[in-house]
């Protein structure tokens, strides 16, 4: 069975766009509250949320992370930069998994992965840290060779492969070329002993063809899912989308 990290960034950012300003997350007017959106999808079903505590904290706030850690009871999935601030606050609210992905250009390979060949030094001492602390590390990253094998050469136990590419191609030209990338890119990181996950782009739609790729142990999924729980409610949009996964 393919697993489903629900990714909430949107839920946070449907609420930064009105209260900002607000001194708190949560309460009073404030809504959405994307923590009572995670406990809701789990009872449907989740396998793990996702949130991604931004630099310029942008959706997700710290105090949703602390909540998101009392209150969940699967997996904490923690995005974040390969900064040394980031390494710390992992450390601290020990969530299940972290996943590192770009923030600066710098980062961020052609296809917009993290570049893990290129920031190979920080990327490691990120894993070590995560590592020591019994927390797994997932490196964000376009299924290419080098970033797959330098992720299993550098300890990282999982890796989610950047599924963008593929999504963006879905509608053109290029469509099956990318999903055979990310074909490739399952096949080698399986090899190398990884688990393999994938995420970014995924819908209700581009699924059926996804969830053929071999080795997948899970998906983070956001956009599509928070936007058909504008209509249908979270749980209806989790079991919809949990029944296209794994039917
Ligand atoms: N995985 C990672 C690493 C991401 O950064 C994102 C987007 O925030 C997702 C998965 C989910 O992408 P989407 O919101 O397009 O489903």
């Amino acid at each position: 069975m393919i697993l489903l990290g629900l990714n909430i960034d949107h839920c946070a950012t449907v609420r930064q766009a009105r209260y900002q300003q607000a001194d708190s997350t949560v309460g009073g007017a404030v809504e959405p509250d994307a923590v009572a959106l995670a406990v809701l999808a789990e009872r449907a079903g989740a396998d793990g949320i996702t949130a991604h505590l931004r630099e310029d904290r942008r959706h997700v706030q710290d105090r949703d992370i602390w909540r998101l850690r009392e209150s969940i009871a699967t997996r904490l999935n923690l995005e974040m930069a390969c900064t040394p601030g980031m390494v710390a606050l992992a450390l601290e609210v020990k969530p299940e998994s972290v996943c590192l992905v770009p923030e600066s250009r710098e980062e961020v390979t052609t296809e917009g992965g993290l570049d893990v060949v290129g920031n190979r030094d920080r990327v490691k001492e990120c894993i070590d840290a995560m590592n020591a602390a019994g927390i797994k590390t997932s490196l964000f990253i376009d299924p290419d060779e080098p970033q797959i094998e330098l992720a299993a050469e550098l300890g990282a136990p999982w890796i989610e492969l950047h599924t963008g590419a593929y999504a963006n191609a879905y509608f053109g030209e290029g469509r099956e070329a990318e999903l055979q990338r990310l074909r490739s890119g399952c096949v080698r990181g399986h090899e190398c002993g990884l688990v393999v996950n994938a995420g970014h782009g995924i819908n209700y739609v581009n699924i059926a063809e996804v969830r053929t790729l071999p080795h997948l142990n899970e998906l983070n999924i956001g956009h599509s899912i928070i936007s058909r729980a504008l209509f249908s409610g979270i749980e209806e949009a989790v079991i919809e989308m949990k029944t296209r996964m794994n039917s």
